[in-house]
């Protein structure tokens, strides 16, 4: 495993392989490395001849200060989990490296970054796009992989990938979960042991809004998920939207389309989890 930390570096290694004409893929990450991410690191094994594994905390896509600050940082444990999962280029660079300049591209990502996190986060999505589309232009990677953990980021990207014309296959991945239920996520060591024990509640509840959906309305299984994660103590939902799989827009009915996805953010203990489920697939 090659670890880089320059961008023409990157760009040479990448090519040499692909003079070769050997399959490039991608696996882009904030690092704190978890199973969620190894998951894609090892699909994307499966599927590519080289595997390009990038770690950069990027601070365009943060619009909390703090959250940045004390974004958890791990790079030494972070390259053994990925030496021995075969990742074959890992790219870490500085802040400066990736941003010699201000990037001050404003991207064409739709109405699929308006609503939920996109409302919530104001310039979030335009600083995963900046940080992204530098990505696919630095490896031209054939596929890029990204968990259904981050629903929303999944379509916003295939949104930029459109608009920009990257010709590459995004790839989604499944949640990874805990034995309890609880999406795995980089954030989750910040949870205090009391909110560790009642954060598994929110996916129970997704779990149980299935068979409740099945005799209730949208609306009534919409206000069931959020009544009910809020009943518990040190819980707040921000919000719980039940919306198009494809589209991500309000679904009123569940005869309206296919694929209908719900997707909630949760303060737990003043932590800030996301996850969703998936109706109809
Ligand atoms: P990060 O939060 O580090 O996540 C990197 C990738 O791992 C994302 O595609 C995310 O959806 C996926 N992932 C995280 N937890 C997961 C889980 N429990 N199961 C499955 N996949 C999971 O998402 C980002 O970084 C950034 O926005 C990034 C795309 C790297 C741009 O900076």
């Amino acid at each position: 495993m090659i670890v880089i930390s320059k961008v023409n570096e990157l760009e040479k290694a990448v090519e040499a392989f692909r003079i070769e004409g050997k399959s490039i893929g991608l696996v882009p990450t904030m690092g704190a490395l978890h199973e969620g991410h190894l998951s894609l690191v090892n699909r994307c094994r499966r599927e590519n001849d080289v595997v390009v594994v990038s770690v950069f905390v990027n601070p365009t896509q943060f619009n909390n200060k703090e959250d940045l600050r004390t974004y958890p940082r791990t790079e030494e444990a972070d390259k053994a989990l990925l030496a021995e999962a075969g990742c074959d280029i890992v790219f870490m660079p500085t802040v400066e490296e990736v941003y010699p300049e201000p990037d001050t591209r404003v991207f064409n990502l739709g109405p699929v970054a308006e609503v939920m996190e996109g409302a919530m986060r104001p310039g979030h999505f335009n600083g995963v796009a900046q940080i992204v589309s530098k990505l696919f232009m630095m490896v031209k990677p054939d596929r890029a992989y990204f968990g259904e953990k981050d629903f929303q980021q999944i379509a916003v990207i295939k949104q930029m990938v459109k608009s920009e014309g990257f010709k590459l296959q995004i790839v989604p991945c499944p949640i990874v979960r805990e034995a309890d239920g609880l999406a795995k996520s980089s954030r989750n060591v910040r949870l205090s042991p009391e909110a560790r024990q009642t954060a598994p509640n929110i996916y129970r509840t997704l779990r149980e809004s299935i068979d409740y959906a099945k005799s209730h309305t949208v609306a009534e299984t919409q206000k069931f998920v959020t009544d009910t994660i809020n009943s518990y103590p040190d819980m707040e939902v921000e919000y719980y939207q039940i919306v198009d799989g494809i589209t991500l827009m309000p679904v009123n009915d569940w005869n309206e389309t296919n694929y209908i996805v719900g997707c909630v953010t949760v303060y737990c203990g003043g932590v800030r989890l996301i996850d969703n489920i998936a109706y109809k697939k």
